[in-house]
C-alpha cells in the first residue's frame, strides 16, 4: 500500500492519498462520494479536535490563570453536533444572532459559555439570549446599551456585558472583513471618545454589569502585528476606563481572525506563536496600566474549523477554450460552486484542488475550476495546474472548505445546499444532511390575499 501524506498546512491531519485515491480519516473519497452523493462536505472531525485543544492549551499555557474562553465563532460553521463537540471539549460559543443560539440551545450548549455578538441584535434576539441567560451580552451601539438594559430590567436579571471597540486598526486582508479601522459598522470608536461614553452609560444602568471589552480586528490575517497593536490599544483604554471611571474589566475578549493556508505558499501562525506575542503585550502594557490582567479570551472561528474540511466535487463537463494570447484554457465544471463556497466570487479567495479519485495519466495544463450555476463568476479556482485527463465522473477534492463554506452556503439557482459527513477511523456518519428539492419547495406557499390596513389602493 502507497501512502503519501499532504501538505499538512491545507490539508486535515488525517487526509493522505493510498493507493491512488484521497483518503481522509481512513475513508476513500470514492466511497464517501458513492454513499453520500456529491457535492460533499467531509469533516475530519479528530483533526477538529486537536485545533480545539490547540488553542484552548496555548491559551492556558500562555495565559495561565488570566486565560478566559476559547469562544469559537459559530459563524464560521456550525450544527449541533458541531455544537456538542465543543461544548464537551469545554470551550465557549460566539454566537451573533438568533439562529445561531438556536443551534446553542438545541444542543443543550452550556449558556454560562456563550457570548452573543451582533451589530443589530434584534429585541427576539436580545430576549431570546436573556431567556437562555447566556453570559455574556457584547454590546455594539448606543441603542443596544438601552435595549439591552431595558431587556434585562424586564428578565429581572443583571447581564454581564462587554463593549465592542474599534481600535482602529488597518488589518491586511480583504476590504471586506476587516473590521477595526474607523469607518466600519462595528463597535464603539476610542479614539472618537465614544467607547468611554458607551462605558458611562453602561455603568449607569442598574440592569447591566460592566464586565470589560472586546475586539475583532478582521479575519484571515496572518501577521501578529496587528493583534499586538490593538490588544495595546485596548489595554491602554482598560487603563482610561479605570482612571476616568473606576471600571474595572474583569474579561477582555481579543476576537478571532487568524489566517489558514489555503494554498501552497500561505504561511499562517501557529496557535503557540499568535498566544506568546499577545500574552507578551498583555503583560508589559498591564504592567505599564499598573493593574493585573483581566482575564483574556480570544473567538477563534476559521482557524479551528477551516482546514478540517474537505469539499469532494464530481466533475460534469470539461471544455478547451483559446484564449485571447492564443494559449488554451481548461475549464473543469463541478456539481456545485458558488452556492457552497461564495468566497472566490465575494473575495477573491484562492483555493487548491486534486484529482481525488485515481492517479493521473497525462502532464498538467493550466486550468480553470467553475460551478454549475449561470454565472460567469461562479468560479472555485480561476487558475490551477491539473492532469489534462480530467473527465466526467472524476472527483476534485478541494481542502480548507470549513470556515465560511457550508457557513455561507445558498439555494441560488434552486441547488440544495451540500451534506456535511464526518469521518473518524473508517468510519462515516452524516452530521448536517443533504437539502432535497422538498426542503427548497417547502417555504413555497399558495395563500389568500388578506386585507392590509392603509390608503388608497
Ligand atoms: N469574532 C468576531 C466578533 C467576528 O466578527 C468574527 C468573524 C470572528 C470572531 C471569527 O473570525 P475568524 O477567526 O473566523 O476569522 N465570511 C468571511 C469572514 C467573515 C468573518 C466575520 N467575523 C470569509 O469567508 O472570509
Amino acid at each position: 500500500m502507497m501512502s503519501t501524506k499532504l501538505n499538512p498546512d491545507i490539508w486535515s491531519e488525517n487526509s493522505r492519498i493510498v493507493n491512488d485515491a484521497l483518503v481522509i480519516a481512513g475513508c476513500d473519497v470514492r466511497a464517501l462520494a458513492r454513499e453520500f452523493g456529491t457535492p460533499l462536505f467531509v469533516l475530519d472531525e479528530a483533526d477538529l479536535v486537536t485545533r480545539i485543544r490547540s488553542w484552548r492549551h496555548n491559551l492556558a499555557e500562555n495565559f495561565q490563570s488570566h486565560s478566559g474562553n476559547v469562544y469559537y465563532a459559530a459563524k464560521a460553521f456550525i450544527s449541533v453536533e458541531i455544537a456538542k463537540i465543543l461544548a464537551s471539549e469545554n470551550v465557549g460559543l460566539d454566537v451573533c444572532t438568533g439562529g445561531e443560539l438556536a443551534v446553542a440551545r438545541a444542543a443543550n450548549f452550556p449558556a454560562e459559555r456563550i457570548e452573543m455578538h451582533g451589530n443589530n441584535k434584534s429585541e427576539s434576539e436580545i430576549r431570546a439570549a436573556i431567556d437562555y441567560r447566556v453570559r455574556t451580552i457584547v454590546l455594539d451601539s448606543l441603542h443596544e446599551i438601552e435595549r439591552v438594559a431595558r431587556i434585562a430590567e424586564e428578565f429581572g436579571v443583571v447581564q454581564r456585558v462587554l463593549i465592542r471597540l474599534t481600535p482602529g486598526v488597518e488589518a491586511h486582508t480583504h476590504e471586506a472583513i476587516a473590521t477595526a479601522h474607523e469607518d466600519v459598522k462595528f463597535g464603539f470608536s476610542i479614539a472618537s471618545g465614544a467607547a468611554l461614553e458607551a462605558a458611562r452609560k453602561v455603568r449607569a444602568h442598574p440592569s447591566l454589569k460592566f464586565a470589560g471589552v472586546h475586539a475583532h480586528i478582521g479575519s484571515q490575517i496572518f501577521d501578529t502585528g496587528p493583534f499586538e497593536l490593538s490588544t495595546e490599544r485596548l489595554i491602554e483604554f482598560l487603563g482610561k476606563l479605570k482612571n476616568e471611571l473606576d471600571l474595572l474589566a474583569d474579561e477582555l475578549v481579543l476576537g478571532g481572525g487568524y489566517g489558514i493556508a489555503y494554498v501552497d505558499g500561505d504561511d499562517p501562525i501557529a496557535p503557540a506563536t499568535m498566544m506568546k506575542a499577545l500574552s507578551m503585550v498583555v503583560d508589559k502594557e498591564c504592567k505599564r496600566q499598573g493593574f493585573s490582567s483581566p482575564k483574556i479570551s480570544i473567538e477563534p472561528g476559521r482557524a479551528i474549523i477551516g482546514p478540517s474540511m474537505t469539499t469532494i466535487y464530481e466533475v460534469g463537463t470539461t471544455k478547451e477554450v483559446r484564449l485571447e494570447n492564443g494559449d488554451n484554457r481548461r475549464y473543469i465544471s463541478v456539481d456545485g460552486g458558488m452556492s457552497d463556497n461564495i468566497r472566490p466570487g465575494l473575495y477573491g479567495a484562492r483555493y487548491m484542488a486534486i484529482l481525488a479519485n485515481r492517479n493521473p495519466e497525462t502532464r498538467n495544463v493550466k486550468s480553470r475550476v467553475v460551478g454549475k450555476h449561470c454565472e460567469t463568476g461562479d468560479i472555485v479556482i480561476s487558475e490551477i495546474e491539473l492532469p489534462s485527463d480530467i473527465a466526467p465522473g472524476d472527483l476534485l477534492a478541494v481542502p480548507a472548505t470549513g470556515a465560511y463554506g457550508r457557513s455561507m452556503a445558498s439555494n441560488y439557482n434552486h441547488v440544495p445546499r451540500p451534506p456535511v459527513i464526518s469521518v473518524v477511523n473508517g468510519t462515516a456518519r452524516t452530521i448536517l444532511r443533504r437539502e432535497t428539492e422538498s426542503d427548497l419547495l417547502a417555504l413555497d406557499v399558495v395563500e389568500k390575499a388578506r386585507k392590509i390596513e392603509g390608503v388608497g389602493r
